[in-house]
């Protein structure tokens, strides 16, 4: 009894922990453009960890770009090393023409790790990348993540299905989040319930929510809808 107790706490400290810790890094390997990693997310396994970007130039001088958590001992060498010579010419080889590592949280207003912006590069904003999900217990578990088709956004969803209270995250068009978000507000406040809609299956949609930086619909609906923008005034203006 007094072990599982033990065993319990533990487990519940370490979850906790690692959630507070668990820094979210772009994740990639190789790949030619920065943007190409926008797709894949890897969160550090502890506060020792970096987020980190290489750029690198392969013997056929093309820049490839790896990304990734790595090590505070690693990323300090890296620093030491960059800062103290500024050469390494030797033809027929990998050099390693930038490493560099970040510890803050996401851009703000993109929703980008902040290893999306080592090394100098700007990555594209136009496209929206969210969760994608069907029936989740909690959208912050959602762990895959999808660029939207043009006009799309992220949405979550809490829906009832089979007596259960179930996340469905994904994309949604512009206009059909505005219509959404038309009803919102022209109920009552604290009166809303929903946008009513009862899909084929007989689940029936109970929050219906947008947004618009990268996986920020890996978040409740409910705090979601308060916050949505409306993106044209004709619908919701
Ligand atoms: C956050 O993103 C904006 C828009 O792309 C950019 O201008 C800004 O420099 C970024 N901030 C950081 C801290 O990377
Ligand atoms: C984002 O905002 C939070 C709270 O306002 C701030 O602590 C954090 O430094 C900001 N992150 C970036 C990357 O600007
Ligand atoms: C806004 O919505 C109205 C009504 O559906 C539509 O006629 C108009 O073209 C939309 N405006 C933009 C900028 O998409």
């Amino acid at each position: 009894m007094n072990m599982l107790f033990t065993v319990g706490v533990s487990i519940l400290l370490t979850f906790s922990l690692s959630c507070v810790d668990g820094l979210t890094c772009l994740s990639c390997k190789g790949v030619a453009d920065i943007n190409d990693c926008l797709s894949s997310e890897a969160t550090c396994q502890n506060s020792n960890e970096e987020c980190y970007l290489d750029k690198t130039i392969l013997p056929s001088l093309q820049a490839v770009f790896s990304a990734g958590c790595r090590s505070k001992q690693v990323c300090d060498l890296f620093a030491a090393a960059s800062a103290g010579k500024r050469e390494t010419s030797r033809t027929k080889r990998t050099t390693v023409a930038c490493a560099e590592c970040c510890t803050t949280s996401s851009n703000n207003s993109t929703g980008i790790p902040c290893n999306g912006y080592l090394c100098k590069q700007k990555p594209k904003t136009d496209i929206t990348t969210c969760g994608v999900c069907d029936k989740v217990a909690d959208p912050t578990l959602c762990s895959v993540i999808q660029d939207c088709p043009p006009n799309e956004v992220c949405t979550s969803e809490l829906i009832f299905a089979n007596n259960q209270l179930v996340h469905r995250l994904g994309c949604e068009r512009k206009d059909v989040c505005d219509v959404t978000l038309k009803g919102y507000k022209d109920a009552h406040p604290g009166q809303y319930t929903g946008p009513k809609r009862k899909r084929v299956d007989g689940e029936i949609v109970i929050c219906s929510s947008c947004c618009d930086t990268r996986t920020c619909n890996m978040a409740d609906c409910k705090s979601l809808i308060n916050i949505q923008p409306c993106y044209n005034k004709t619908l919701c203006g």
